[in-house]
């Protein structure tokens, strides 16, 4: 597929494209700063300008394509990355105007360019506990899409409200458009870094409820999406099958949630924010668990 990828210059796109290109597709990378991947093309532009997007998403995906004589032509599918990804970069005002007008936009020019494909980034934040003030438990454990999302910061609020311009668009449209809950991010170098100061101090993942996703892996997840039609509007948990962690289940929740409801059994190691309907629905089976990272790891 020719894909339109915003924001593929930071931490998640770095390794989401060139997982995709590693598929065959042909990506456009349209970012405020480039990437510099080979066999990718940057394009650089700001989504919070309606103009630039409708323009850049009706373009040429490189200089090669001139070659083809077809013209300025629309992409087969977008995934929509770029964002403030987190609170505290800059003033709420600015995440709200650039995750909240930004997706606007690109959703907006996709679907009325006829782009039958749309995947927008979403974040575990949703679930209203990760940048809550004050010490907050979800309303109940696993974490799956069915919950009712109550995030009180203007970030995760902006990716709620985001999936509600996803569904809409869906809706008018007949367009698939998939919103990922992208777990927390961890590129490769990441594992050896930072996980033994996270068993050290598990405190410190608390507010992500102990989630992961590995940076191949959310592309195996973006690629899966790309290649499965007909689902509507839907949204994903985007994270790895196992928390990271070192403990279990039992101690963590005992240790850090010990208040919150368990809806269902857990098996000892797995991911409180569920991805089952990605394993189910999109055929998700993750490639990387920490474990194969972290040198000398223990259980406890
Ligand atoms: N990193 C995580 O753990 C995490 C978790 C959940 C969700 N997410 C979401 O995943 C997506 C990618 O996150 P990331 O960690 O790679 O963030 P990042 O900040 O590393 O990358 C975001 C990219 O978007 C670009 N960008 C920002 N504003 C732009 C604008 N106005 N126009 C064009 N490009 C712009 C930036 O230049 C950057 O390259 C974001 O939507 C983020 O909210 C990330």
């Amino acid at each position: 597929m020719r894909v339109f990828f915003t924001g593929g210059s930071g931490k998640a796109g770095k390794h989401v494209i060139p997982y995709l290109l590693g598929q065959g597709h042909r990506v456009l990378n349209f970012d405020k700063v480039p990437l510099g991947a080979a066999g990718c093309h940057d394009l650089l532009g700001d989504i919070t300008d309606a103009g630039q997007v409708y323009s850049a998403l009706n373009g040429h995906a490189g200089y090669d394509e001139l070659e083809t004589g077809q013209g300025a032509r629309a992409f087969d599918a977008v995934v929509h990355f770029a964002a403030v990804p987190r609170m505290l970069m800059c003033p709420d005002t600015e995440t709200w105007r650039v995750n909240v007008v930004g997706t606007y936009n690109v959703i907006e020019a996709a679907v009325k360019m006829g782009i039958t494909k749309i995947v927008v980034a979403s974040s575990e934040t949703t679930y209203g506990f990760c940048f809550a003030d004050g010490r907050a438990d979800p309303h109940q454990f696993p974490l799956t899409e069915d919950y009712d999302i109550d995030p009180m910061d203007t970030y995760g609020t902006s990716k709620k409200v985001n999936e509600v311009t996803a569904r809409s668009f869906a809706r008018r449209s007949g367009a698939d458009v998939y919103a990922l809950r992208i777990g927390n991010v961890v590129e490769p170098h990441e594992y050896a870094q930072n996980f033994p100061g996270y068993f050290a101090d598990p405190e410190l993942r608390r507010r992500n409820a102990f989630n992961y996703v590995d940076a191949r892996d959310l592309g195996q997840i973006v690629d899966l999406c790309l290649k499965k039609d007909g689902l509507g509007f839907q949204v994903f948990n985007a994270c790895n099958s196992t928390n990271g962690m070192n403990l279990p289940n039992e101690t963590l929740l005992a240790r850090y949630f010990p208040k919150v409801p368990v809806t269902r059994n857990l098996a000892p190691w797995e991911s409180l924010m569920s991805n089952e309907k990605a394993r189910r629905m999109l055929g998700f089976v993750d490639q990387h668990d920490w474990r194969a990272y972290v040198p000398g790891y223990g259980t406890t």
